[in-house]
């Protein structure tokens, strides 16, 4: 792992889930730790980077070094990387939720004594950070995404790198025990614009983010040979 290989970059990188509020003490929001950022964010560091976090409600300290924004919805998450543009790199590992519920109520929503058979949520879309970031005037140079997975992983994966004009999604198969999202450990496959595969074994987050981080370094333009 060479320590010198993102010096001179900014490297701009989102983490954990997004909480999409309901009312004053409720929201939707999934099981993503932030885990695969934070070592993320740890490695890009030691490369040299300087290194913006944007991190959802996660329990996870502070890399050194790395400067953290604490954010709680989908939206918050997106202004919040448009705000620390420019960047050279955007990794967009996130789990952000995909919908938010239509308005969210002033105050707690009460049971209604006349709905006992059950409340129906209206929910309307999210904005899509990653490629809205791809496709911004301030473009990162490479944007690189994720893709959690449970069939027909790495087709799914390469139409994302394509919908989302990605430089290269890290494609994963959440369904496989001991992996992924919430653990410890992953396995991925680099895929690029080539739609080149790069198999990234078993291992822990920490390892293979730096994996990751070095393949990205290699590629970015503007790298040392
Ligand atoms: O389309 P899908 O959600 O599977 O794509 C996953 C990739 O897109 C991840 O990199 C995730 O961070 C990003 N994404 C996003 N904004 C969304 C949904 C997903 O940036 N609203």
């Amino acid at each position: 792992f060479e320590r010198g290989l993102l010096s001179g970059r900014h490297v701009l990188i989102n983490a954990g889930p997004t909480r999409e509020a309901l009312d004053p003490v409720r929201y939707l929001s999934n099981y993503s730790s932030g885990k695969m950022g934070f070592a993320l964010a740890e490695a890009a560091v030691e490369a040299g980077a300087r290194v913006t976090l944007v991190a959802g409600p996660v329990n996870l300290p502070t890399p050194a070094r790395v400067k953290r924004v604490d954010v709680v919805s989908a939206r918050d998450m997106l202004a919040a990387c448009e705000a620390a543009l420019p960047a050279d790199l955007f990794i967009a590992s996130a789990a952000v939720a995909d919908y938010r519920p239509t308005e969210c109520a002033d105050n707690k929503l009460k049971k209604d004594p006349g709905c006992e058979d059950g409340l129906t949520l209206t929910l309307v879309r999210n904005p899509d950070i990653l490629a809205t970031l791809a496709d911004h005037d301030q473009r990162p140079r490479w944007c690189v995404g994720f893709a959690a997975e449970t069939d027909d992983v790495l087709n799914y994966a390469a139409g994302k790198l394509q919908r989302k004009n990605l430089d290269l999604i890290i494609a994963n198969d959440v369904s496989q025990p001991g992996i992924g999202f919430n653990s410890d450990d992953n396995a991925v496959t680099l895929i690029d614009r080539q739609l080149q595969q790069h198999a990234l074994p078993h291992a822990s987050k920490a390892k293979l983010a730096r994996q990751i981080i070095t393949f990205i370094a290699e590629h970015l333009p503007g790298s040392p040979d």
